[in-house]
C-alpha cells in the first residue's frame, strides 16, 4: 500500500480532524463509545490520516486516542501535540498501538501569537520547533509539524521554520490558516513560495489547514493544493473551532465532481459521505444546515417547477453529482404502522444507517411505537429516530414517564420519572409554564448548577402529527453540552433533549467536579 507520505503527486491525502479540531468546538463534545464508531467509519470510508485527538488534554482524550489506535485497521492514527516534551511523549504515548502511527506537534510562529500568547522572541520559538520535532522523531518516523496562524506568519520567518523542521525530521509541513483569514490566491501563493524557497521543501508533504470565519475554508484548501500541497486537513460537516474547518465531503466532492480543473485524486469512499455526515449530526447533536453543499437535506432536493420538469426531462439539467454518488438512495418506501422489520431495515441502509443488533432491536420498537401514532413516517421521522437512538445509546439517566398539567389555569405542572443508573425516581415541579415546570422536576431529581444556554423547537416534518425536534444546551464551567431529542409531543423531547445534555455533562465531567455531583445525586 502507498503510504501517505509518499502518495503520488496526484493524490492528495485527506486528514480528518473531527475528533480533535472538530470535538473541540462548543458543545460538539462526543463521549468515549461515540468517538469509537466515528474513528471506525473513517477507516472504512477510506480517510489516510485520522487525528484521533489530543492526549495531553485530559485522561479521556488519552483514552479515545489509545483505544483507537487499537482498532485502527488502514488509516494512520494521528496525535495532536504542543511543543513540550511531555505532551509530546503522552501523545507517543497514547498512539503507541496503531499499525501507523503520526504525531502532530504544533507551535504558532506569527508576530502576534508570538508576543502576545508565547511571549518568546522569534529565535526562541525557532529553537522550540527543532527541538519539538526531534523529539518527535524519537517516537515514530511519521512527524508532522504545523505553524501555527502560518497565513499570518512572516514569510523569511515561516520559510526558516520549515526548512529547520523538514531537517530535524518533520516529513508533513501544515501550514494553518488558523484564524480563517486568508483568500484562495494569496494560500495557493504561499504554498508556491513557502515550496520554491525552501531547500529541502521536496523532502516533506505540504499541508493545508484551513478555519472557515470567512466562508473560504474549502476554497482556500483546494488553492492550497493547486499550490503544491497534498494534504488536506478536514473535518465531516465542517464543524470546529468557531466557524469550522473545511468540510471533507465538499472537498471530495469537489476534486471528484471537477476533476477537468483539479487533476487529483482521494482514497475516500465517497458512497459514504452520507452516512458519516448523518453520524457526525447524530453524536455531537450538531445539525447539519438544510441548504449544506453534499450533505444538506436540500442538497438534492428540486422544488420548483421549471427545475423539477428539468429533472425529469434529464437529471444532468440542475445536477452536477448525482444523490446516489454520495450514498443517498433516491427511492423512498413509504412507512406505516403495517411495515416489518425487513422494511425498517431496508429503510435505514438506504438512509445510509448501519446500526448493531442492540441498536436495531431498540429503534425498531421505537419506530412501531411511533407508526402507532403517526399515520405516516418520514424518512425525517426515522432519521431523527435513529440519531437519536445512537446519541442516548450510552445515557445513565432516562426518562421513563411525564406527565403534564397545562393551560390557562395554571399551576403548570410536570410529574417526571427517571430512570438514573437503573434506579426510579419520581417527582413533580410547579413551573413558569410547562417546559419550566419540567426542567424543575429535572433540576429535583438531578440536582446541577449547569445554566441552560439554549432551547429550540422545530417541527421534524409538516403537519399537526409531525415529531416535534427540541435542541438544549447546557453550559457548564465553561464546556457547552448539546443534545438532540425528538417526539410527537413537545414536552416529552423537551424533558428528553434536557436530559440528553445532562448526560453528556455527566460523562464528559466524568472524575471532574460536575460529573461527580452528578454521580453522587441521591437517587435512594
Ligand atoms: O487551526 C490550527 O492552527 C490548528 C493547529 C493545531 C493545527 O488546529
Ligand atoms: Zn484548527
Amino acid at each position: 500500500m502507498t503510504s501517505p507520505t509518499q502518495s503520488r503527486k496526484d493524490r492528495v491525502v485527506i486528514f480528518d480532524t473531527t475528533l480533535r479540531d472538530g470535538e473541540q468546538c462548543p458543545g460538539a463534545t462526543m463521549t468515549h463509545e461515540e468517538k469509537l464508531e466515528v474513528a471506525e467509519l473513517l477507516d472504512d470510508m477510506g480517510v489516510d490520516i485520522i487525528e484521533a485527538g489530543f492526549p495531553i488534554a485530559s485522561e479521556g482524550d488519552f483514552a479515545a486516542v489509545h483505544e483507537i489506535a487499537k482498532r485502527s485497521k488502514n488509516a494512520v492514527i494521528c496525535g495532536l501535540s504542543r511543543a513540550a516534551f511531555k505532551d509530546i511523549d503522552r501523545c507517543a504515548e497514547a498512539i503507541k498501538p496503531a499499525a501507523r502511527r503520526r504525531i502532530h506537534t504544533f507551535l504558532s510562529t506569527s508576530p502576534v501569537h508570538m508576543k502576545y500568547k508565547l511571549q518568546k522572541e522569534p529565535h526562541e520559538v525557532y529553537e522550540m520547533v527543532i527541538a519539538q520535532v526531534t523529539r518527535a522523531r524519537g517516537h515514530t518516523d511519521d512527524v508532522e509539524w504545523s505553524s501555527e496562524d502560518g497565513t499570518r506568519t512572516e514569510i523569511d520567518f515561516l520559510c526558516r521554520c520549515v526548512e529547520g523542521a523538514i531537517k530535524a525530521g518533520a516529513t508533513t509541513i501544515n501550514i494553518p490558516d488558523t484564524v480563517g483569514y486568508t483568500t484562495p490566491e494569496e494560500y495557493l501563493n504561499l504554498f508556491k513560495t513557502v515550496r520554491e524557497r525552501v531547500p529541502n521543501s521536496d523532502k516533506a508533504v505540504f499541508s493545508t489547514h484551513c478555519h472557515n470565519d470567512l466562508g473560504m475554508a474549502v476554497a482556500n484548501s483546494l488553492a492550497g493544493v493547486m499550490g503544491g500541497a497534498r494534504q488536506i486537513e478536514c473535518t465531516i460537516n465542517g464543524i470546529g473551532e468557531r466557524a469550522g474547518n473545511a468540510a471533507l465531503e465538499e472537498i471530495v466532492m469537489a476534486i471528484k465532481t471537477r476533476s477537468d480543473v483539479l487533476p487529483f485524486d482521494t482514497g475516500i469512499d465517497a458512497t459514504m459521505l452520507t452516512r458519516a455526515s448523518k453520524l457526525v449530526s447524530a453524536v455531537t447533536s450538531f445539525p447539519v444546515q438544510y441548504n449544506k453543499a453534499i450533505v444538506g437535506r436540500n442538497a438534492f432536493a428540486h422544488e420548483s417547477g421549471i427545475h423539477q420538469d428539468g429533472m425529469l426531462k434529464n437529471a444532468q439539467t440542475y445536477e452536477i453529482m448525482t444523490p446516489e454518488s454520495v450514498g443517498v438512495k433516491q427511492t423512498s418506501l413509504v412507512m406505516g404502522k403495517h411495515s416489518g422489520r425487513h422494511a425498517f431495515v431496508h429503510k435505514l441502509e438506504e438512509l445510509g444507517y448501519q446500526l448493531s443488533s442492540n441498536q436495531l432491536e431498540d429503534a425498531f420498537v421505537r419506530f412501531k411505537a411511533l407508526a402507532d401514532r403517526k399515520k405516516q413516517v418520514y424518512d425525517e421521522d426515522i432519521e431523527a429516530l435513529v440519531d437519536e437512538e445512537i446519541a442516548t445509546a450510552h445515557d445513565r439517566i432516562k426518562v421513563l414517564s411525564l406527565t403534564v398539567i397545562a393551560g390557562t389555569m395554571g399551576p403548570q405542572t410536570a410529574t417526571l420519572s427517571l430512570d438514573i443508573d437503573g434506579k426510579h425516581v419520581t417527582t413533580q415541579s410547579t413551573g413558569n409554564g410547562p417546559v419550566d415546570a419540567i426542567f424543575n422536576a429535572i433540576h429535583a431529581l438531578v440536582p446541577h448548577e449547569a445554566k441552560l444556554e439554549l432551547y429550540q423547537v422545530h417541527a421534524v416534518t409538516e403537519g399537526t402529527d409531525a415529531q416535534a425536534e427540541v435542541s438544549v444546551r447546557l453550559s457548564h464551567d465553561g464546556r457547552s453540552f448539546t443534545a438532540k431529542a425528538s417526539d410527537p409531543d413537545t414536552l416529552v423531547a423537551s424533558a428528553k433533549a434536557y436530559l440528553g445534555a445532562l448526560n453528556r455533562l455527566s460523562s464528559r465531567a466524568g472524575k471532574g467536579e460536575a460529573g461527580r455531583r452528578i454521580h453522587s445525586t441521591d437517587v435512594g
